[in-house]
């Protein structure tokens, strides 16, 4: 493999790959703005700007390949100075907004300013101001805090495929907007914060909620359909704030869509199910109550139990386990997308990631067996659904239904009983995305109310079974 030096670092690269991203592999941090490894290089903010041996002037890291001994000096002292001259250029429009921007904590220019610039500003100038025009439901324009780095262009163009964001006027004048003052049209606008390396595009759904530094973050996958892209969940106080995309080269690169991206909310939902409900218990449901329920409703001649497409890979073999013995005749199908049944009708919404089944796990209902709900009306004396909250609830015609899952008020007219279990965020779990990856879902906060593990629900009933049985 060839290799470079970098700060008197020997590192080896692959062909191709530029200075930025070798010294990343090294452990050295080459300062950039405009650079997004998902976009095209356009090398117009001058921050990455190094010294490189035999090369006359500097060079901007982000568009200089890496060649076989080549050798780089990121802390010369004309490098350090041209990015300190960078910062000092680019702060000289920035409002001191920090103290009340959403991306203060997370910010590169914040970090760069503080790792690169100069203590002091020498502008004594009056500051630019703009009047901002509303980009739509998903994101906050200021654009008093934009460097011009273009990137929320270039993503415009070569990822959500809309040309909507143009930079009209020059110079000191020179403003990043939307044709004609339009909204943003795009299933993936929440991306456009994720990359603009300051405050000037933000999230209206986060603004204001927290600050970045507080909160605890954990790796997981979104549950929205049945790509799986990678994301963090970005939690505090046991609420969901945020949810943002995690890079996977081999499935989402670096992107999520906004459906996804918001899905959360439902889990927080104040008119999710979280207690015991039904006709089925007392007045103060207990789960005490529940294996007695369970066997009352769940005794017709005839029984089908619902899985949700929604649920994890063990909570659809703890089902799949619990059936054999307990309710063998019953009768066993997944449901999840109206129109996407199985897998073979499952394929790309868009050119970009959706995909048409809205549930993550279909593929892994295949793989344990599970047969599709062909009928668009289920009827049997008795019916379970088994669900973990996006999974479109099929009409049921049946004087008995138990739900056990994620459930809404308005989703549980019919049902004789509700058995609170977790949502996709207060979970581990693994799910099948629709190229066959195998990929974990991560518990990132606790369950509310009397939500338990769905496995948790169907051993209470065992054993509660078990002990009527043995006439305790
Ligand atoms: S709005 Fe953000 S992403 Fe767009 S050019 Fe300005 S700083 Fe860059
Ligand atoms: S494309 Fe699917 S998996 Fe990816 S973020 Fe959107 S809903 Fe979630
Ligand atoms: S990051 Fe290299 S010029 Fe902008």
């Amino acid at each position: 493999m060839p290799k470079c030096t970098i700060d008197g670092k020997e590192i080896e690269f692959s062909a191709g790959e530029n200075l930025v991203k070798v010294a990343k592999k090294g452990g050295i941090e080459i300062p950039v703005f405009c650079y997004h490894p998902g976009l095209s290089v356009v090398a117009q903010c001058r921050m990455c700007l190094v010294e490189i041996e035999k090369m006359p002037k500097l060079q901007t890291a982000c568009s200089t390949p890496a060649a076989d001994g080549m050798i780089v000096r990121t802390q010369a002292d004309s490098a350090v100075k041209a990015r300190a001259a960078t910062m000092e250029f680019l702060l000289l429009n920035h409002p001191l907004d920090c103290p009340i921007c959403d991306k203060a904590g997370e910010c590169d220019l914040q970090d760069n300013s503080f790792g690169h610039g100069s203590p002091s500003m020498r502008s004594t100038e009056e500051r630019r101001t703009y009047v901002d025009v509303d980009m739509g439901p998903v994101i906050q324009k200021n654009m008093n805090r934009c460097i011009h780095c273009t990137r929320c262009i270039r993503f415009g163009e070569e990822v959500a495929g809309i040309h909507e964001m143009v930079a009209v006027k020059r110079g000191n004048n020179l403003d990043i907007t939307t044709i004609d003052g339009k909204q943003l049209k795009t299933e993936y606008a929440g991306n456009y914060s994720d990359i603009c390396p300051t405050g000037s595009l933000t999230l209206k759904d986060f603004r204001f909620q927290k600050r970045a530094w507080m909160l605890k973050k954990t790796d997981t996958v979104c549950e929205g359909c049945s790509k799986g892209c990678n994301m963090e969940i970005q939690q505090e106080g046991n609420k969901v704030y945020r949810c943002v995309p995690r890079e996977n080269l081999e499935i989402n690169r670096y992107w999520m869509c906004d459906e996804g991206r918001f899905n959360y909310h439902y889990t927080q939902d104040p008119l999710r199910i979280t207690r015991l409900k039904g006709s089925a218990f007392s007045p103060t449901p207990h789960w005490d109550e529940v294996g007695m329920a369970f066997k009352k409703l769940a005794n017709g001649a005839t029984v089908q139990i619902l899985i949700g497409t929604d649920l994890t890979l063990e909570e659809m073999q703890a089902i799949i386990d619990f059936a054999k013995t307990q309710l063998p005749e019953a009768k066993l199908f997944h449901f999840g997308t109206p129109g996407v049944r199985r897998t073979t009708e499952d394929g790309p919404l868009d050119q970009i990631l959706k995909m048409k089944s809205k549930t993550a796990n279909l593929n892994g209902a295949e793989l344990l067996g599970l047969s599709p709900l062909e009928t668009e009306i289920v009827k049997a004396e008795s019916v379970v659904v088994f669900r973990g909250g996006r999974a479109a609830l099929p009409k049921i015609d049946s004087k008995n239904i138990i739900g056990v899952g994620v459930f809404k008020e308005s989703e549980a007219s019919g049902f004789n009983m509700i058995l609170p279990s977790l949502a996709f965020t207060e979970k581990n779990g693994t799910i099948v995305n629709h190229q066959g990856k195998s990929q974990l879902l991560k518990r990132a906060v606790l369950p509310v109310g009397q939500c338990k593990p769905l496995p948790e629900i169907l051993m209470l009933v065992l054993n509660a079974k078990k002990r009527e049985g043995a006439g305790t």
